[in-house]
């Protein structure tokens, strides 16, 4: 049994909770910073922008003095686009480490920008290994940057970053991570594991409000990034040089955001830092697994594989489960789910990130039972296909 984390409020005004993997669920304290106006121009809000820029990097741990933080207007595809167009220069080449959308997403992002690179597509969800990108970049000396996916959110899987940049490093490559939806609750410490940039947002795990990405940066990679982007707006060279210069973003900033953010980081240290924020979510994620499974549920992942995330759930065979009926009855419950995005089979996913507690998973566990019986559902267990596609992971 793992400790009782501390309750946490329900959601403001009775609105369901957020079982997704961002817009989340925020705490009141973040929604009631948005009632303030801010001129973008003004000391004040410069003074935020700069604390909440000195508090992401605080997050790198041990080497954070070698990196700056970036943030970009827009939401995290946005991010990634901006780390993608000024960090892999135009005659260089990547090689995108692809597992579900987010990965495939990035190589479609190289496709725009005209950057040469490689894929490496896994499929739904098998995980990218060391061996398989060392093998890669020897045959391939032209390749230049690695980019990685940390938590590939369609399937929930969290890949293994670290033996995927000791690949990389080994080879003497240059790895970019989108750590999107893991970044704050998973530790990403240069000093563990190296990188040259990776990209966030504020609406994951720090527990934001959707309106800004951030790039984390080696400096050196900044400043030789002068030049590469082919994007005015999306240059983050260009955005890091004026915010160095003026402490303001060069364009409109999402200041009410801003101002969440910041309470929200305020909450992020509160917890413990990245720590904490882990160790509630895998206790979410424990405890919400633990239920489902008992329920008769599979998960897509075994046990080393799942994120503390958002997990993936293969839709029962029974034929009457229908996922949209289970959606609204579960939302009459108060809890919003996410559809599945496997190809193969059907499924749908729960998060366990944002402003909930195990207490509120043990709710999500018997509003999931009583929907099932409401639905006649008498097995949660998956089609057979199903556990056929899971076993080819253990293979
Ligand atoms: C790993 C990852 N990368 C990129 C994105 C894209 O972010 P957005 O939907 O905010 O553009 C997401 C969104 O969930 C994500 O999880």
């Amino acid at each position: 049994m793992t400790a009782s984390a501390p309750q946490i409020d329900p959601p403001f005004l009775g609105e369901p909770y957020l079982l997704t993997p961002g817009p989340l669920t925020t705490s009141y304290e973040v929604k009631q910073a948005m009632l303030r106006d801010w001129g973008s121009w003004d000391d004040d809000f410069r003074a935020m922008t700069r604390d909440m820029r000195s508090r992401l990097l605080a997050l790198l741990g041990e080497g954070a003095g070698a990196f700056d933080c970036v943030p970009m207007q827009g939401s995290g595809s946005f991010a990634v686009e901006a780390m993608l167009a000024s960090f892999v220069p135009r005659d260089g080449k990547a090689l995108v480490l692809a597992n579900g959308a987010y990965g495939l997403r990035s190589a479609q992002t190289l496709q725009y920008l005209g950057r040469d690179y490689q894929l490496l597509d896994k499929g739904d969800y098998l995980p990218p290994r060391g061996d398989e990108v060392a093998q890669i970049l020897a045959e391939d000396p032209s390749i230049t940057h690695v980019v990685a996916i940390h938590c590939e959110t369609s399937s929930g899987i969290l890949n293994p970053v670290e033996e995927i940049s000791e690949a990389v490093y080994a080879a003497g490559r240059k790895l970019l991570i989108d750590s999107m939806s893991a970044f704050g609750a998973i530790e990403l410490q240069p000093s563990q594991i190296r990188y040259e940039a990776m990209v966030s947002s504020a609406n994951k795990c720090i527990e934001g409000v959707p309106g800004f990405g951030f790039v984390i940066a080696r400096k050196e990679e900044l400043e030789a990034a002068k030049g590469n982007s082919h994007s005015l707006s999306l240059d983050v060279h260009a955005q890091w040089a004026h915010m160095e210069k003026t402490g303001q973003w060069r364009f409109t900033p999402p200041t009410h955001v801003v101002a969440a953010f910041l309470e929200a980081l305020k909450g992020h240290e509160a917890e413990g830092g990245v720590a904490g924020r882990g160790g509630r979510y895998t206790r979410n994620r424990d405890v919400m697994v633990a239920g489902m499974r008992e329920l008769g549920f599979e998960t897509l992942l075994q046990n080393r594989w799942l994120s503390p995330i958002i997990v993936t759930f293969f839709c029962p065979a029974d034929a009457n489960f229908v996922f949209g009926r289970f959606y609204d009855l579960m939302k009459e419950k108060g809890f919003i789910i996410y559809p599945g995005k496997l190809t193969v089979v059907d499924s749908f996913r729960v998060g366990c990130i944002g402003q909930m507690d195990e207490h509120v998973m043990r709710q999500v566990v018997t509003a999931a039972k009583e929907t099932l019986a409401e639905m006649g559902v008498a097995s949660a267990a998956p089609p057979a296909a199903a556990l056929e596609e899971r076993a080819k992971l253990a293979a």
